[in-house]
């Protein structure tokens, strides 16, 4: 029993319990705070709160540390694939080899979108966001799946397996066919006898009489991709995940809010960012020397910089050295990498830079690799969510799985106007 924490407010003492993790994360528990004595912590951004305790995802941003289920990163970068990281993210171990391909086929089944979902996806002005319409069909499929979407928490566990299929395939299949709208052109269905990424590019790709040819190298680079981006802990998409669920929402309901979450520049939008502004550095005639120097003055260097990591981000020495290897594989000579590179040397050599410790994340790479890919910029954060999916699902679960869940709940400190009288309209300057 670790001990209490003692806080003294207005010249009295208050004990609160201390809580530790299996990584030797300590926390104060303030959950009787206000009621014992009338404040609430104050923590705007979250820096330094624990929202909850999960057993997902352990990260120790301070050395560099990610791991999956207990599992460091590196190992399954290594020796694994998104699928079979997947169920371990979901399920809490690595399946056996029944469970593996009853997983896989369960993913290959549920591929196919609803016709009516396809025909939806078809509405959309061909101008539209790959990312508002992944999320308006993520928020839909609990019209198309009513069955598996009732809010009736029991009965959503007990169809969690056909859920989690869905949400990770249709994903996949969503974000193809949102790709094609964007293009002008007809959904190709999915292939049941490709692997989930290879099946991923032929919906993409494939043209009539012309099926997509898979490259070994490409396929392999997805598929690290996407678990690379598998799970994150509590970020700002998954915690908005798990907000939406502990109202007690569908599965559905919650994952298209986390898509909505991912969308913005700070969070999941930074690798399109970070191709944007390559380019403009590229299209300026800098090598990068001239915008390190504007990035320590207010602007951004996207893909640097992270809440929790304040040390190398894993992802990005993984996804880095997986960039080269593709590039030189394919012979793919992209000038963004030269200025990338620049860019992180230059700035992990800049006292701005290291007083802050602003390193790579994993967005400062993986917008290269997917360019590499044949995958366009609007597209990126798109692939970020396909990745992302199973940490989603697998939050939703520990909530929905939790014996006593508590809606979540914040509160703030008002700082409006104090109590003043309603003016009639005449009466108004
Ligand atoms: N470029 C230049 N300066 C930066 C950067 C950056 N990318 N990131 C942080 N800083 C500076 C800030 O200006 C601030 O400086 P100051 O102390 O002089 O005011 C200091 O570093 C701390 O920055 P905060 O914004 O307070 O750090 P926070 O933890 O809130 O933000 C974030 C983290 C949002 C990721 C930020 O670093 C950023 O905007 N990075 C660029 C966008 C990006 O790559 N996002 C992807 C994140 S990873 C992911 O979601 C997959």
């Amino acid at each position: 029993m670790s001990k209490p924490a003692v806080l003294k407010l207005d010249d009295k003492e208050f004990e609160f319990p201390t809580i530790e993790g299996v990584e030797d994360e300590k926390a104060v528990d303030f959950r009787t705070l206000r009621s014992v004595s009338g404040y609430v912590s104050f923590d705007e951004g979250y820096g330094n709160t624990g929202s909850c305790q999960s057993e997902i995802t352990f990260i120790d941003g301070e050395i560099g540390i990610l791991r999956y289920r207990g599992i460091p990163i590196e190992q399954l970068a290594e020796k694994s694939d998104f699928l079979e990281s997947s169920y371990m993210i979901l399920y809490g171990d690595l399946p056996n080899q029944t469970q593996l391909d009853a997983f896989r086929a369960s993913i290959r089944d549920n591929t196919p979108v609803s016709p009516l979902m396809g025909a939806a996806l078809k509405g959309f002005p061909s101008d539209s966001p790959p990312m508002g319409m992944l999320g308006a069909m993520l928020s839909a499929l609990s019209c198309y799946s009513p069955e598996l979407a009732t809010n009736d928490r029991a009965k959503d566990l007990e169809n969690f397996d056909q859920a989690a299929s869905t949400a990770i395939a249709q994903t996949a299949t969503a974000a193809a066919l949102a790709y094609r709208v964007t293009k002008g052109l007809e959904g190709n269905q999915p292939d049941p006898s490709l692997s989930f990424h290879d099946n991923f590019l032929h919906m993409m790709f494939s043209e009539p009489g012309k099926a997509y040819e898979a490259i070994p190298e490409v396929s392999r680079a997805l598929d690290l991709m996407l678990l690379l981006h598998a799970d994150h802990e509590q970020n700002c998409s998954t915690s908005t995940v798990r907000m939406v669920a502990s109202g007690g929402a569908n599965l559905f309901a919650s994952v298209a809010a986390g898509v909505g979450a991912l969308w913005g520049p700070a969070h999941g939008g930074a690798n399109m960012a970070v191709i944007k502004m390559l380019e403009e550095i590229k299209a300026s005639g800098d090598d990068g020397s001239k915008f390190i120097e504007e990035a320590k003055s207010g602007k951004r260097l996207m893909g640097f910089g992270h809440r929790v990591y304040k040390n190398f981000d894993p992802r990005a020495k993984i996804i880095g050295q997986a960039c080269d290897n593709l590039l030189n594989k394919l012979d793919i000579d992209d000038p963004c990498l030269d200025i990338a590179r620049h860019l992180e040397q230059a700035a992990l050599a800049d006292d701005y830079f290291i007083s802050r410790n602003l390193y790579p994340n994993v967005d400062f790479y993986s917008g290269i690799v997917l360019r590499a890919l044949g995958i366009p910029a609007d597209m990126f954060t798109v692939m970020f969510a396909i990745g992302r999916m199973p940490g989603w699902v697998a939050n939703w679960r520990e909530i929905a799985m939790h014996p006593k869940m508590k809606i979540n709940r914040p509160r703030q400190i008002y700082q409006g106007p104090a109590l003043r009288d309603y003016v009639p309209l005449e009466s108004r300057t």
